[in-house]
């Protein structure tokens, strides 16, 4: 989750007007090698704009990446949809800083990326809600409070994405995404589901999957563990676990009286205060010495033959925002509420659920995932809990531990925070490939190896 601070500062408008001014002058100079900083070979396969509904002029930007290496017809290749968290944050971060085919480097070129999420699938990134990212919101009105409307966008702009070309019209469907899209990933999940079983069989969404990285998803039942877990991993002691535990149960008694803006606040302020007793970096990644730098796909999206190159059609004096603060305050109050009964109905429908977490993110890592995920009603959690956790490894070395029944898959991702594909590119995408392909640890019946499994001593 992009943790939004609304700046008060003058001085912090003055500069990212003047950082703009800087990146105008910078795309004039530029403008005589667009290629060098656009090539050809990295424009997506299709970009553009998906109308939410037939009566508003309100609609989703997307940016879609064929497959590069596909290994079936691509009639039939999965098609993946990436999700970015917030609420508000653009998509077009996981496009070119997490798992899209280029990414943007310190001098902002674009460098290609081996270990994309578009190898052997076709990658599609949409900017939700509407006036998130380029995706464009007609009235204030219409930008999502809820999760409902969020799924509703969403569903009206899938199904025209499939509509666009034929080669779209039966693959199979995964809905992918990181953080607060632990929210509108079930939400739309269960909006397709709902609607597939009244829709004709042409008209149906090929839902095949849903995938979660570091998702808040029961946002009450994962913020009430932030002091043990900070405590046990030695981050804060005895006397600053208790000062937090008293903040956590603020944010629940405010969940109790239905104030849900008041939890929001209360949950922030949580981790102010964590952040405030530890001084890392980031509680995105207790690892790390610096932030992400994720900022640089915004200055790359302010330069306007970037934004020609990607087909948005907005003015020169339109500045993309990695996150939106109007979307962000929309959803403010909607933060705190869960989806957890969402998840539930998916799996009761035996649809695939695929959870992931770097296992250094503070903010919505294993711990709190784990919370939330063993007290589902769903008639495979005990199996599910008391399950395996297999050791996970990629060209021999340990890259994390898969936890597997039946639909459900959750996986540790070892030397990973907040950015799963940023922080470990190879093994995301041996991750989403192997699930959605039901390889290896993901495979759905056990592989029995005879010469391997059965050494006789006789
Ligand atoms: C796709 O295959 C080509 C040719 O083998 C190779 O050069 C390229 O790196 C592959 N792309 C990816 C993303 O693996
Ligand atoms: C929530 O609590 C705040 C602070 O006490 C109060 O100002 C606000 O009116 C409350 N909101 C609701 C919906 O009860
Ligand atoms: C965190 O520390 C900063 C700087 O000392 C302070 O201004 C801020 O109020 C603190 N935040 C919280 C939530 O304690
Ligand atoms: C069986 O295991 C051997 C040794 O690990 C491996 O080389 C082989 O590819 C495996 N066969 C199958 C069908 O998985």
């Amino acid at each position: 989750m992009k943790k939004m601070k609304m700046e008060k500062d003058p001085t912090t408008l003055f500069i990212n007007t003047l950082l703009f001014f800087f990146f105008l002058q910078f795309q004039r100079f530029l403008s005589v090698s667009d290629s060098s900083l656009f090539p050809i070979e990295a424009l997506p396969t299709k970009s553009g704009y998906l109308p939410i509904s037939p009566t508003s002029t309100s609609s989703i930007f997307y940016t879609f990446y064929e497959a590069q290496n596909s290994t079936s017809p691509l009639s039939q290749t999965p098609l993946l949809i990436w999700l970015q968290g917030g609420p508000g944050c653009s998509s077009m971060m996981g496009n070119f800083y997490e798992l899209g085919p280029y990414l943007v480097t310190n001098s902002l070129t674009l460098q290609p990326n081996p270990s994309s999420w578009n190898r052997i699938f076709g990658l599609l990134f949409l900017d939700n809600p509407i006036g998130t990212g380029f995706s464009v919101a007609s009235t204030l009105e219409e930008i999502p409070t809820n999760q409902n409307a969020v799924a509703e966008h969403l569903f009206a702009a899938i199904t025209r994405f499939v509509q666009l070309d034929h080669v779209f019209k039966h693959r199979p469907i995964y809905i992918t995404g990181e953080s607060y899209a632990g929210k509108y990933i079930p939400a739309i999940a269960c909006y397709i589901l709902e609607k597939n079983s009244v829709l004709k069989d042409n008209e149906r969404v090929n839902l095949a999957g849903v995938a979660i990285g570091n998702g808040l998803t029961d946002p009450v039942t994962q913020m009430v563990t932030h002091a043990e877990n900070a405590y046990y991993v030695g981050l804060i002691n005895e006397r600053q676990k208790h000062e937090l535990e008293k903040l956590q149960l603020e944010a629940v008694e405010w969940v109790e009286r239905r104030n849900w803006s008041e939890a929001t606040r209360a949950r922030n302020r949580v981790l102010d205060v964590l952040q405030n007793m530890t001084g890392l970096a980031t509680l995105y990644d207790y690892s790390r010495k610096a932030p992400y730098e994720d900022e640089l796909v915004a200055k790359f999206l302010n330069i306007g033959a970037v934004r020609k190159a990607l087909g948005v059609k907005v003015d020169e004096l339109f500045v993309y925002e990695k996150c939106s603060k109007i979307v962000w305050a929309a959803l403010y109050a909607d933060l705190m509420k869960s989806v957890k009964y969402m998840v539930e109905k998916i799996l009761k429908e035996e649809m695939r659920v695929l959870l992931y977490q770097g296992q250094r993110d503070l903010r919505v890592g294993v711990v709190q995932v784990e919370a939330w995920v063993k007290s589902m009603k769903w008639e495979g959690i005990e199996e599910f809990v008391n399950g395996e956790r297999e050791i996970w490894k990629v060209n021999g070395k340990v890259a994390g531990y898969v936890q597997k029944w039946k639909s459900l898959s959750n996986v540790v991702v070892l030397g990973g925070g907040h950015l799963v594909p940023s922080d470990q590119p190879l093994n995301s995408q041996v991750m989403i490939e192997d699930w959605v392909l039901e390889k290896g640890l993901f495979g759905s019946a056990l592989e029995l190896n005879v010469s391997t499994n059965f050494v006789y001593d006789g």
